[in-house]
């Protein structure tokens, strides 16, 4: 094949394989229970494979089979194959319905261990309001759009709705679950290993439904315990006059009906909690990545990049969007 061929090749193969690999991929092997479901899915893939392939060679057997003697000939030779043909069945039935009850228990089982961590993940129309319970209520920890785990230790995910059918998918670490609105449900994960990984809601829900993803940060145990403990500080004070002008906008105008600011009066629940904003990776459920360009664009107007999101056009002043932006930026 010539250069160009192999080229254009690659650049039709590869977006198809690009579901495959990396921090989105749906061979999870990154999770434990990722893992134990690719495993269950490989050998339902061979025992199928190997049923489907034996129906089309007996077809083609048969076809050829009747050409050559004419139409009425049974023997012993067919009911021998029958015979097999019922041993396989069986055997290859109850081998996918043991392993099928098999990797549930184990599941069920890898995340059983007095330090288990719970986190309530409400999915909203176009985004994640994610918060860590905590026996005492100022331990609670409460962000958006990304989720952070500590490598080794199972987490108890409770998924609920505020308005449609989503569903919660972090395809390196375990499998979907579906969140309905009036039911709580839930999910386990146990990270095997540190990364960033992509989670994505895997129902459509809507006009930003591709737009409803979240990042999903496994570290070591001491970094987490770290990153949780920052949480839990309050937002710093504006430190200079144009931060001090953005606070200002920020806590008594329209952003404070929906966004809480932990330490200020901004104390809205429907949207984002934006206490540590400046500290995560990306805004908008993962749409864009933290940059102050893309801080920019969306409070300039959020239904420019986003259409159809809950977040109104607010229409700033240009040194209301600046003072805004780099009060914003000092959220970390
Ligand atoms: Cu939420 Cu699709």
């Amino acid at each position: 094949m010539s250069a160009r061929g192999q080229a254009l090749l690659a650049a039709s193969v590869l977006p198809l394989l690009s579901g495959c690999d990396g921090v989105q991929s749906v061979f999870g092997g990154d999770g434990v229970h990722g893992e134990q479901f690719n495993n269950l899915f490989t050998l339902f893939l061979w025992v199928c494979g190997i049923a489907y392939a034996l129906v089309i060679l007996f077809l083609a057997a048969a076809i050829l089979r009747r050409r050559r003697a004419g139409p009425a000939e049974h023997g012993k030779g067919l009911a021998r194959t029958l015979a097999a043909w019922l041993g396989f069945i069986v055997v290859g039935l109850t081998m996918l319905t043991v392993a099928s009850y098999l990797t549930d228990r184990d599941g069920a089982a890898a995340a059983t261990g007095n330090l288990r961590l719970q986190i309530a993940v409400t999915a909203n129309q176009w985004w994640w309001d994610v918060e860590y319970e905590d026996p005492l209520p100022a331990n609670h920890v409460r962000t958006a759009n990304e989720i952070h785990l500590p490598v080794g230790v199972p987490a108890h995910i409770k998924l609920e709705s505020n308005d449609v059918i989503h569903s919660f998918w972090i395809p390196n670490l375990a499998g979907k679950q579906d969140i309905i609105p009036g039911r709580t449900n839930d999910i386990l994960i146990l990270p095997k290993k540190v990364g960033v990984y992509r989670g994505q809601c895997a129902e459509y829900c809507g006009q930003q439904h591709a737009h409803m993803s979240l990042d999903v940060i496994v570290h070591p145990r001491a970094t987490f315990d770290a990153w949780r403990q920052r949480q839990l500080a309050p937002a710093p004070a504006p430190a200079n006059p144009l931060t001090l002008a953005g606070y200002n906008y920020v806590t008594s105008r329209e952003c404070s009906v929906c966004h809480n600011i932990s330490g200020t009066p901004a104390s809205g629940k429907v949207a984002p909690d934006l206490t540590h904003l400046a500290s995560r990776r990306s805004i908008a459920a993962g749409t864009f990545p933290m940059t102050r360009g893309h801080l920019y664009a969306w409070v300039a107007d959020p239904q420019g990049p986003k259409p159809g999101n809950r977040m109104p056009y607010v229409g700033l002043e240009t040194r209301e969007l600046h003072a805004v932006v780099a009060y914003l930026e000092t959220l970390k």
